[in-house]
């Protein structure tokens, strides 16, 4: 693994102009963005002279690369508890949201439902030496979410789930709750016993839609840095000292 060379100062200044492109998830097609000139044009290929490729682009690459891994999927999630305090954990990415936001899911009981929406999520890619950090909002989606399209989504994520994972939604005991050896009434697989079909959601169930507003980029085998910034509908991406 090459030493990464850190320096705040050198960090701020940008290697490279800045380039801005339209969101991801609402210009899926080739995408136009402004040239160094103030152009518009189209690239069948993101990646400019310096490297600097959108995120979103790039991070189709990473995930092929990792896919076979075990545990390529798990990324670190990391808020701020009511007294101010980091709290980071483990949890499955599981996909990208028709608006590209990221996909988890989780227990409406766990901790971090509590703490702070402001987030940021943590991924090692471990093929490619690559680094994606990103910062952003997270939304729970619950059942009673004002909004259909993700109450949908998340209707149809308890569906995609495994047996396992959606039998741990009915665990009746309380996380951190001291321990309690004795089995309960859990419903296997999170099916009907009779029918064996899929149970309708629980209200602990939540589909969390992480909307980043900035990627950090970080790549190990050359100490390439790339910043990605969301402002006002519009991604900016440029390169950065590592
Ligand atoms: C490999 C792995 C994957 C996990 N995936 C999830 C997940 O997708 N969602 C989740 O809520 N917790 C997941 N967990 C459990 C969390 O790391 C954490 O223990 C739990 O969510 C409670 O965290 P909290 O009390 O900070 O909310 C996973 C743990 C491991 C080790």
């Amino acid at each position: 693994m090459q030493a990464v060379r850190l320096s705040l100062v050198a960090a701020a200044s940008l290697v490279r102009g800045t380039r801005s492109f339209a969101p991801a998830s609402r210009n899926a097609g080739a995408r136009s963005f402004a040239a160094p000139a103030g152009r518009s044009r189209t690239m069948s290929s993101m990646e400019d002279a310096g490297g600097v490729v959108p995120w979103r682009e790039r991070i189709v690459g990473s995930i092929a690369k990792s896919r076979k891994i075990r545990g390529g999927n798990y990324v670190q999630l990391a808020s701020v508890d009511e007294s101010g305090l980091p709290r980071v954990r483990t949890v499955v990415f599981r996909g990208f949201a028709p608006d590209g936001c990221l996909k988890i899911i989780t227990d409406a009981r766990s901790q971090k439902v509590q703490q702070s929406k402001h987030v940021e999520v943590c991924w090692w890619f471990s093929q490619s030496s690559e680094q994606y950090r990103f910062a952003g909002e997270l939304a729970y989606v619950g059942a009673d979410y004002p909004d259909a399209d993700r109450v949908a989504l998340r209707k149809q994520m308890w569906g995609n789930l495994s047996d396992n994972a959606r039998e741990q939604f009915f665990w009746a005991h309380p996380p951190r709750g001291a321990f309690d050896a004795e089995p309960e009434d859990v419903p296997k697989g999170g099916r009907a016993e009779d029918t064996g079909n899929v149970l309708p959601v629980p209200d602990v169930f939540l589909l969390g839609l992480l909307e980043p507003t900035s990627v950090d980029y970080l790549r190990l085998t050359d100490n390439f840095r790339q910043m990605d910034t969301a402002a006002e509908g519009a991604w900016a991406a440029a390169r950065v000292n590592p």
